[in-house]
């Protein structure tokens, strides 16, 4: 596996391949990688001739008082579990070699990155959105996967592709859990050992919300209340808990058959973010 450290240290590796023929798939990530990010990797190997795999902690993306500075860094760990799943290549840059000290421009997916997250999180979407469209421009894939765990990001991240004409094909993938029903993260490890028995709870939260959404018996409305009352019950604070349309998450109607339900909770210090989403039929 190539260690690829600068932008023109990618730029010589993609060319060759290229040169070759060959076609790319990338993994951003932000290291600590964990069953999730493997399982991006290996659905990339299937779909490319070569996987690329980013590990950067990018600081655009945390807002003041958030966990930039302990986000947990495990560059050696990430190194070996991508060399042991056969990533061709790992991005490993510093934030001067993907930021220019002047640098003035960042994208703003507008709308959708004020709602849910982005309204806890302000500025967190155009991070997202600025340095995955930048990370793009330096590797260039065929095709890019996204976890569904972060399911507005991944709608952020397709809105931008398709505004700026990214020739880049979006690959969202399956949220992994554990046994529990816990969606893998790497903000997990934060938990306490107590809070590791009640994190599951959001899971189930958001599977009875999306019974009661497909039973049919309350308005929406109703529906995140209760379960918003739910998460309170079990301990967590919840920033939110919104049924929206699946394809462009605007708020649900009755109308709307494809839908996902979207939470993010705070458990002690650790936010938690799920989501669940289906279609209801008609
Ligand atoms: O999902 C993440 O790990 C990050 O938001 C991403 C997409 C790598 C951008 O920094």
């Amino acid at each position: 596996m190539q260690i690829l450290n600068t932008v023109p240290d990618v730029r010589v590796v993609v060319k060759e391949w290229r040169l070759a023929g060959e076609s790319i798939a990338f993994v951003p990530t932000m290291g600590n990688l964990h069953a999730g990010h493997i399982d991006l990797v290996n659905k990339a190997k299937v779909l490319a001739d070569r996987v690329v795999v980013s590990i950067f902690v990018n600081p655009t993306q945390f807002g003041v008082g958030e966990d930039f500075s302990t986000y947990p860094r495990t560059e050696q760990a990430d190194q070996e579990k991508l060399s042991t799943v056969g990533a061709d290549a790992v991005f490993l840059p510093s934030v001067s070699d993907v930021y220019d000290p002047d640098a003035a421009t960042v994208i703003t997916v507008s709308g959708i990155s004020e709602r849910y997250c982005g309204a806890f999180r302000p500025g967190h979407f155009s991070g997202v959105a600025t340095v995955v469209c930048k990370l793009f421009n330096i590797v260039q894939p065929d095709k890019a996967l996204f976890g569904l765990k972060d399911f507005q990001q991944l709608t952020v991240i397709k809105t931008m592709v398709r505004d700026l004409n990214i020739p880049v094909q979006i690959i969202p993938v399956e949220t992994v859990r554990e046994a529990n029903g816990l969606a893998l993260s790497s903000r997990n490890g934060y938990l306490t050992e107590s809070e590791k028995l009640v994190a599951p709870e959001l899971y189930k939260v958001l599977c009875a919300a999306k019974a009661a959404v497909i039973a049919g018996r309350q308005s929406f409305e109703e529906i995140e209340q209760q379960f918003v009352k739910n998460l309170v019950q079990f301990g967590f604070k919840p920033d939110y808990l919104s049924i929206c349309r699946s394809q462009d998450l605007n708020p649900a109607s009755d109308n709307d058959t494809e839908l996902v339900i979207l939470v993010a909770a705070k458990l002690g210090s650790t936010r938690l973010i799920d989501n669940v989403y289906f279609s209801k039929g008609v």
